[in-house]
């Protein structure tokens, strides 16, 4: 049970028959497979809702699952769909009219999929009050189980708990519960930002330099960092606009890369002060990494969101060697970010840190930084 404002599932009583409307988070990236075909790339949030469908299917629920989908591949929920039902039984359904013509069908037990929501109506992203009202026909209980579509003010993630008796999903709640232990930490604790956009990630930064031991900065966020205390970063990426960073770059508890790849023809560590005019910074070197490997061998807590590299043009070792790295670590760690996953996926890692007790993978993206920097999102506030 959970020590949040909000009712958990397991509180929702005998769900035998009941109508349950389960937003959940089924936007997964979709690539283009060998034969040209559309194919599931990472199946991560998949596998992190199956319990949740398999407990609704065990407790005689009528499920309707409802989720959307942002991809440049594809509008359609279809092929998620049909990939669920690989995983455990599952029916498609592509509109409102069909759903209208299903439900009334269904048997306890049964689970359907709605069309990517955003397609459906525009009133999705409007939290339109009507859609939220066309929606809520289909339920007798709301469930959230989307914490990383949660930061959304949309009809499903926060007009449907006004219209239906609403719970909290156990992944949900224990997503909360995980990144909530970042505002009341087990000493020493590490915060480890990568990725980029400074300008959406600088009050985050500001935050943790009041609550973790150690703050890390790495990715292309470091280069305006370097570029801060005066540092030449030749081309590398920066963030957009100007930013005043001076004291952040001076704080004591935030540390940078010690060494840095750059693209000069051939790629070597270099340290930042070496950087010049015509270098592009690409991902941290293998000194970086040994010293947070060492900051790792007393931490109690670490934080993880974003990669060190720019992993898409295939910079990503000091990314793999950090995971390996908070793996043989003993503290507890949280780790998060698309990007940070897609490395983690793609380097064979992902499972061993799923099955890892003493690590948590966060479903989130956005979510988790506006989590982490507010205390709370849109959607769980919803929940209350
Ligand atoms: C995500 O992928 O982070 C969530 O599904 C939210 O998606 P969105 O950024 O398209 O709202």
């Amino acid at each position: 049970m959970s020590s949040n404002s909000y009712k958990t599932l397991d509180q929702a009583g005998s769900l035998a028959g009941k109508r349950v409307l389960l937003r959940a988070d089924l936007n997964v990236p979709i690539v283009k497979g060998k034969g040209g075909q559309l194919e599931v790339r990472d199946d991560f949030r998949i596998q992190k809702l199956l319990p949740t469908i398999e407990w609704l299917k065990k407790a005689g629920a009528k499920t309707v699952v409802l989720a959307h989908i942002e991809s440049v591949e594809t509008v359609s929920l279809r092929l998620v769909a049909e990939y669920v039902n690989e995983k455990t039984m599952v029916t498609f359904v592509e509109s409102f009219d069909a759903l209208s013509a299903h439900a009334t069908q269904m048997k306890n037990g049964d689970v359907t999929i709605l069309e990517n929501l955003r397609m459906l109506d525009a009133g999705e992203k409007e939290n339109s009050v009507d859609f939220a009202k066309k929606l809520a026909q289909f339920g007798d209980v709301y469930v959230n189980e989307a914490f990383s579509v949660s930061h959304r003010p949309h009809a499903s993630i926060v007009g449907l708990p006004k219209l239906l008796p609403h719970f909290a999903g156990p992944l949900l709640d224990s997503e909360v519960m995980h990144l909530s232990q970042a505002f009341q930490p087990l000493r020493p604790f590490i915060f480890i930002l990568g990725g980029a956009k400074f300008e959406t990630k600088l009050p985050l930064v500001q935050k943790f330099l009041t609550k973790a031991d150690l703050v890390f900065v790495g990715g292309a966020l470091a280069n305006d960092l370097f570029a801060q205390r005066g540092l030449e970063v030749g081309q590398s990426l920066r963030a957009k606009g100007a930013i005043d960073l001076s004291a952040i770059a001076a704080h004591p508890r935030c540390a940078t890369p010690v060494d840095v790849l750059v693209n000069t023809p051939d790629t070597y560590p270099k340290l930042p002060t070496e950087v010049s005019a015509t270098d592009r910074i690409l991902d941290c070197g293998p000194e970086t990494v040994d010293y947070l490997s060492r900051m790792l061998r007393t931490a109690k807590l670490v934080l993880w969101n974003g990669p060190l590299g720019d992993y898409e043009k295939g910079f990503e070792q000091s990314t793999i060697d950090l995971a390996k790295a908070v793996m043989k670590s003993s503290a507890r760690a949280v780790l998060g970010g698309g990007d940070t996953i897609a490395v983690l996926s793609k380097a064979g890692l992902l499972e061993a840190c799923l099955s890892n007790e003493q690590i948590f993978v966060s479903t989130g993206g956005g979510a988790m930084l506006d989590f982490l920097a507010n205390g709370t999102l849109v959607g769980v506030e919803a929940l209350a």
